[in-house]
């Protein structure tokens, strides 16, 4: 089914709720999953990183767009507190696809619109958006992750301008704005740039691996989504879409992750590949109001 033109982001996301399954109560969201994760042996379980590598060649393809990224990792400091975005998460692999799926095969028109990436890491789904063609992708992480974060953002460029004269990425898109600034969670963004983009889309990938985490994420999603309506050039008079990817790792955390979403915003999970199912949850939610 392709999309009807003219549907807003949002609009888009409306007309196929029908194939989503809503959320309703993070207790039953949680014995779902598990039941599925539980039945699965460890072999199935996807292994689409190297986090002993320095770079890595990451290509994502669906129909006629093929995406092809490198994206620099940090092995070393990787075991530090507070740096596991040093290196890629199999989660960002499965969200690029996902997008990367969306938008070959016509559900999602992921161009023109301005996203805002929270934790990103070595930036892949952000990076995956912007050759989508986005108009803008702001990429964010704390402050001692922005050095990885720029020498992906340049990695990119450059591909993209080598990929340009081979004339070979008129499909991917590539021409909008893609940049990477500090945003610590809990604390309003300190980048002007990243209030008055008028987000249509955030998008969160495996950044919840702790209970303290999973209420500290959910309150910023919160004041995000809130900042990016308060401010009046903010041309859309619709919720902004989150788009959020998430690897199993303890049901207590997901559960309570799940609980804080409810609160406050309507939530659908997302299928995702047949691969990743079972390890990885897709959810997208906008504010209840
Ligand atoms: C497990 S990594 C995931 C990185 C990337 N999104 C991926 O999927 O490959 C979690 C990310 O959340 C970021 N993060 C953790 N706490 C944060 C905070 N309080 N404010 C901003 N970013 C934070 C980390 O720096 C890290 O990049």
């Amino acid at each position: 089914m392709t999309l009807p033109s003219a549907l807003s982001f949002f609009e888009q996301i409306q007309h196929r709720i029908g194939e989503y399954v809503p959320v309703e109560d993070a207790e039953e969201e949680v014995c779902e999953l598990y039941s599925v994760y539980y039945s699965k042996s460890a072999e199935t379980r996807p292994n689409l990183v190297d986090a002993t590598k320095s770079e890595l060649d990451i290509e994502l393809q669906s129909g006629k767009t093929t995406i092809s990224l490198t994206i620099a990792q940090n092995p070393n400091i990787n075991c530090e507190l507070g740096q596991t975005g040093a290196v890629l998460w199999d989660s960002s692999v499965i969200m690029g696809q996902f997008f990367v799926d969306q938008q070959a095969g016509g559900s999602w028109d992921l161009s023109q619109l301005n996203i805002l990436e929270l934790g990103s890491g070595c930036g892949l789904v952000g990076l995956v958006l912007h050759r989508l063609g986005a108009r803008q992708v702001i990429l964010t992480d704390q402050p001692r992750m922005m050095k990885l974060l720029n020498k992906n953002v340049e990695l990119c460029m450059h591909q993209s301008a080598t990929l340009h004269t081979r004339d070979k990425i008129k499909r991917d898109g590539a021409k909008g704005i893609v940049y990477a600034t500090e945003y610590l969670w809990g604390h309003p963004p300190t980048d002007l740039r990243v209030l008055q983009a008028g987000i249509d889309m955030i998008v969160v990938s495996d950044c919840v691996f702790h209970e303290t985490v999973a209420s500290l994420l959910a309150d910023t999603l919160v004041d995000a989504c809130r900042r990016a309506r308060s401010d009046s050039s903010s041309y859309s008079k619709h919720p902004v879409v989150v788009v959020i990817g998430q690897e199993l790792r303890s049901d207590i955390v997901h559960q309570e992750f799940v609980a804080r979403l409810l609160e406050s915003f309507i939530l659908y999970r997302v299928p995702v590949s047949d691969h990743a199912d079972g390890y990885h949850t897709l959810y997208v939610a906008w504010l209840k109001h």
